[in-house]
């Protein structure tokens, strides 16, 4: 059985460069959840209340994802990479999710942040990878911590 591991990444590319050295590291294969409309920076812009990051958070709407993993079966432990975006994983990373059978699969989820903390990203989460054998979630600045 083998790894995978599993990143979004919208800002900076920070979450993109931990889930890369991780996959290195971990000789693991790598997806990347890229959102079939590719988020602008004015998507982004928070302090907007109309941006499109706080639409789909209100409105806890689904956000299509490009592509699909190839037999996500095959892997027993998937790495789940994002940014922490109000408080957990962004819509994105749930739509990837629920597109899955997680039955006996470990999950371990792994976030950077502007500075909040890990909260409760993982409970978030295992409504969305239903069936998991278990899933956790930590807080990294970089691959070496996971
Ligand atoms: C829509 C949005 C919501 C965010 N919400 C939070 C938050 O609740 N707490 C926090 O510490 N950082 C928050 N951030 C900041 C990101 O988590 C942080 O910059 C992250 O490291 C960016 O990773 P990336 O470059 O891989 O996208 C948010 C960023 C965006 C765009």
């Amino acid at each position: 059985m083998s790894t995978l591991v599993v990143y979004f990444s919208a800002e900076s590319g920070r979450t993109a460069r931990v889930a890369k050295g991780l996959a290195a590291l971990k000789k693991a294969d790598l997806f990347e959840i890229i959102p079939v409309k590719p988020y602008t920076s004015a998507d982004l812009y928070y302090i907007n209340p109309l941006a499109r990051c706080n639409r789909e958070k209100v409105a806890n709407k689904d956000v299509p994802v490009a592509g699909k993993v190839d037999n996500l079966r095959q892997y027993d432990t998937v790495y789940i990479g994002f940014p922490i975006w109000y408080g957990c994983a962004p819509n994105v990373v749930n739509t990837f999710c629920k597109a899955y059978d997680w039955e006996g699969i470990t999950v371990h989820a792994f976030a950077t942040s502007g500075g909040s903390g890990i909260g409760k990203t993982a409970e978030k989460l295992m409504p969305y990878v239903k069936g998991a054998a278990s899933v956790d979630a930590k807080l990294v600045f970089s691959a070496e911590e996971i």
